[in-house]
């Protein structure tokens, strides 16, 4: 556990123009910075998925898409100028429809125009339907040294009412070719409280993935998103509340069993294992995002403002301005009212929550800015502090929405 940061000045409570106390600003510095690289394009649409993917009809762009990356990246360099990249994550969509030239030209590009750190992780979201002979050792050659594999479920029933274009079969083909070809560092993602699922096929499916001896497991539960097919048409055969909650406790106890810390609301992980690029986020760190609909996230030390800027939604309207202000779909200066709730949307994720210092050098707030709201967090049970440190207790973790509302 740390201390608060001796450097951090004592900045006295200044009066607002409306008459009550505002907590006087702290300085803000940089904290680590990730790069996000968006490639919408999938095989097919999934019915209950809402990420910003497209099915890809005919010959799909992919050179032309590298090219937009690099501009688009190019673009949004001043306000990451002189950085270090932690880590990069290439996310769909379906990134593995790209082939390895493809992502190797464009680290290659990233990497002449930003500073990457030694052993920086960079992580490809693979769908096993679009696995085959020889790609995964390109990606390698490339500099990928993490996958993540679309898994879902092994249930080829499952599978099947997913709507998913592959069996289970294949998906255990292209986790083992992936490991074949030196890829060791491998996240599985599986959903839970499926139509048609019960809590012993959820536990089968785990039992499945710890046979791939994967060194990350994401471990969804199945949500009806707005604007999915399976919004409009729900399928037969969804658990109720009771039953995902049952499969959720259970799930939870056989991933601990076999070695699988949580450390995060779905993120699960052998020792040293965790995700370095979505940490960050949950730590409120820094990313550039780049592609069509891409998030990003940064801290402007010189006009001491943290930034969110996103990137308009359709690859072809995206493509076509890549380079220009006109890719940018809007920009937003977080102010210091709305930056606590941020900072614990995202750090009260984390099972081992956080420290003070944290979130003072990450806002640029002092902590009296938050004390109110964590006096009645701790009295209601729902978060344990120690000195500096904060953790989400067990009720804070499964009320953890409450407890975000807490800071608005
Ligand atoms: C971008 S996809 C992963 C890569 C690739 N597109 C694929 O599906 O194989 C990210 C993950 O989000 C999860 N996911 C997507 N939609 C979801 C939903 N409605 N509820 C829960 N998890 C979902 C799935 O586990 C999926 O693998
Ligand atoms: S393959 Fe992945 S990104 Fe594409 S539609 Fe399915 S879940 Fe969404």
């Amino acid at each position: 556990m740390s201390t608060p940061s001796p450097d951090l000045p004592i900045h006295p409570e200044q009066p607002s123009p409306h008459g009550h106390a505002t907590p006087a600003p702290l300085p803000l510095s940089p904290p680590p910075l990730s790069l996000y690289v968006h490639m919408p394009w999938c095989v097919r649409k999934c019915p209950y998925c809402d990420f910003n993917s497209h099915e890809g009809k005919g010959a799909l762009p992919f050179d032309a898409y590298v090219d937009a990356l690099l501009a688009d990246l190019d673009h949004d360099l001043p306000l990451a100028s002189g950085r270090t990249v932690h880590s990069v994550f290439f996310g769909g969509g379906t990134p593995s429809l790209f082939r390895p030239e493809h992502v190797d030209r464009f680290l290659q590009g990233a990497s002449a125009r930003l500073r990457f750190a030694p052993g920086c992780e960079i992580t490809l979201e693979t769908n096993p339907g679009t696995a085959e002979h020889g790609r995964f050792e390109g990606y390698r050659d490339a500099g990928v040294n993490r996958l993540s594999f679309g898994i879902q479920s092994f249930d080829d029933g499952c599978l099947q009412r997913l709507g998913r274009i592959h069996d289970s079969g294949e998906a255990r083909a292209a986790v083992r070719m992936a490991q074949d070809a030196g890829l060791s560092n491998l996240n599985l993602d599986l959903m839970y409280a499926l139509p048609g699922q019960s809590l012993a096929m959820a536990l089968d499916d785990l039992e499945q993935a710890f046979a791939l001896e994967p060194a990350h497991i994401s471990h969804y539960q199945l949500t009806l998103e707005p604007n999915t097919v399976f919004a409009a048409r729900p399928p037969a055969g969804i658990p109720d509340d009771d039953d995902s909650w049952d499969m959720q406790e259970h799930c939870q106890q056989r991933l601990a069993a076999r070695g699988y810390a949580q450390y995060e609301v779905s993120a699960y992980a052998r020792p040293g294992r965790q995700c370095a690029h979505n940490l960050n986020y949950w730590r409120y760190g820094d990313y550039l995002g780049i592609g069509a609909g891409a998030h990003g996230k940064l801290t402007l030390g010189f006009d001491q403002a943290i930034l969110r800027r996103w990137k308009l939604k359709h690859p072809t309207a995206w493509m076509a301005a890549a380079g220009s202000a006109q890719a940018i779909g809007g920009d937003d200066r977080i102010d210091a009212d709305r930056r606590p709730f941020e900072f614990m949307l995202n750090a009260l994720r984390l099972a081992e929550g956080f420290d003070l210092a944290l979130f003072e050098a990450r806002t640029g707030l002092p902590r009296d800015a938050i004390a109110a709201a964590l006096a009645r967090a701790q009295a209601l049970g729902w978060l344990a502090v120690d000195g500096d440190h904060v953790q989400p207790t067990e009720l804070g973790r499964r009320f953890n929405n409450d407890v975000v509302s807490l800071f608005l």
